[in-house]
């Protein structure tokens, strides 16, 4: 079936998730007065620094994409002054599976289930030349058949625009990003093999490295320590370690490919399907859905789809600043003061880039110096040997 790019024929129903730019809600789809389920996720363009028809043009490449582990883009729409893009609506985020289920992590067998699934999905995009760029627990997305599939890619690319192969913008959330990008060099396929790493890192700890420092403090800790390494009291397997290894490699050169990556005996021990989908189960019933929150932003998003006027560049209908909705958020986070908030990501970003920029001054200072101390030492030689 095809989903046209009509606003009036999308419906929304719920909010059930929020990123820091987006909302994402369940719906539907009209076509010949049959509505079918979709998500809808609307991207705010007023914070977007790509022009519209370069946008539409990348999504066109993010729906050429078709693999089983990839979360398809089934239409995406400039409306007002959002982008609404519209996919499958799925389960649950391993993100919120594992904040709900399993806070300390969950076993080697489930994580191999998941994380196979995913690097599949890498495997593919990487072998097309693409790179993620925001590989994260909360952008892998189950299915009702237990099935892990990858969301969002391309979709950072419309916050920051990119040109070559190798980018040297900041995207993707701190916490994930590979030593290079903190440092803002270049990057490659790579930088998404440490952030798989650091995704590895997380669903066996239930937790973050460096999840409770500053945002700045973690992106310098990212840049200047060893890479994170798995905790010793646990008593996880061989093959693990040695695949969070072959990923956590600060220089990128030294990380294996995704290629590489599946062929590693960690993934001959998997969980079968239904272990995957007994779990979902069990996280349905743990999670208290509450059915009227959130009204405001649907109505909002529902008077938006179904009005006439198409682009338009007023200011924002909706606060995206607010609390985080429901439901599947995360009963043991720390202290809120502590904890890297996606929207800080711009601040953070600025800052570094601020502190690279005043190294490299600093640098040029310091070349400069060097080459008058050399011209000052060669007067002085002239001077001696004049004077000899
Ligand atoms: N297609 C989808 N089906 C079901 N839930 C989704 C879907 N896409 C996103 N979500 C949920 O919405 C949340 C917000 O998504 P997003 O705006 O991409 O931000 P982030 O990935 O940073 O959390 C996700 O964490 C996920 O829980
Ligand atoms: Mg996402």
């Amino acid at each position: 079936m095809q989903y046209e790019a009509s606003p009036n024929r999308y419906e929304v129903e719920q909010l059930i998730g929020q990123g820091a730019s987006a909302l994402v809600f369940k719906g539907t789809y009209e076509n010949n007065n049959v509505k079918h389920p979709v998500a809808i996720k609307t991207i705010n363009l007023d914070k977007a620094s790509q022009n519209i028809e370069q946008l539409q043009q990348e999504t066109k490449l993010l729906a050429m994409c078709n693999h089983p582990n990839i979360c398809p883009l089934y239409q995406s729409m400039v409306h007002q002054q959002y982008l609404w893009l519209i996919m499958p609506e799925l389960q649950v985020s391993i993100l919120d599976l594992l904040k709900t289920l399993q806070p300390i992590g969950f076993d080697e067998l489930i994580i191999a289930t998941i994380m196979y699934d995913v690097l599949q999905a890498i495997n593919y995009l990487h072998q097309n030349g693409q790179i993620h760029r925001d590989i994260k627990l909360s952008n892998f997305l189950m299915d009702s058949q237990g099935n892990t599939l990858l969301s969002d890619f391309g979709v950072a690319s419309f916050i920051r625009p990119f040109s070559n192969d190798i980018r040297s913008t900041f995207v993707g959330s701190p916490l994930y990003m590979a030593p290079e990008v903190a440092n803002n060099k270049p990057y490659n396929q790579a930088a998404d093999i440490w952030s798989f790493g650091i995704c590895l890192y997380q669903l066996s700890h239930g937790n973050l490295p460096h999840e409770n420092c500053q945002a700045m403090e973690a992106l310098l800790r990212v840049i200047q320590h060893e890479p994170p390494k798995i905790s010793s009291k646990r008593n996880f397997s061989k093959q693990f370690k040695e695949l969070i290894d072959a990923c956590l490699q600060k220089n990128p050169s030294e990380r294996l490919n995704a290629s590489q990556l599946l062929t590693m005996k960690f993934w001959t021990k998997r969980a079968d399907r239904q272990q995957l989908i007994d779990t979902l189960k069990e996280y349905q019933v743990m999670r208290q859905p509450k059915p009227n929150a959130f009204q405001e932003q649907v109505d909002t998003a529902n008077n938006i789809l179904q009005s006439k006027q198409s682009v338009g560049l007023s200011s924002s209908n909706w606060n995206f600043d607010e609390e985080d909705p429901v439901v599947e958020k995360k009963p043991e986070e720390p202290a809120p003061q502590q904890i890297i908030e996606e929207n800080d990501t711009d601040i953070v970003l600025s800052g570094v880039q601020k502190l690279v920029e005043e190294v490299k001054k600093l640098r040029e200072e310091n070349t400069k110096l060097k080459e008058e101390n050399e011209r000052f030492k060669d007067r002085l030689k002239m001077f001696m040997n004049q004077e000899e």
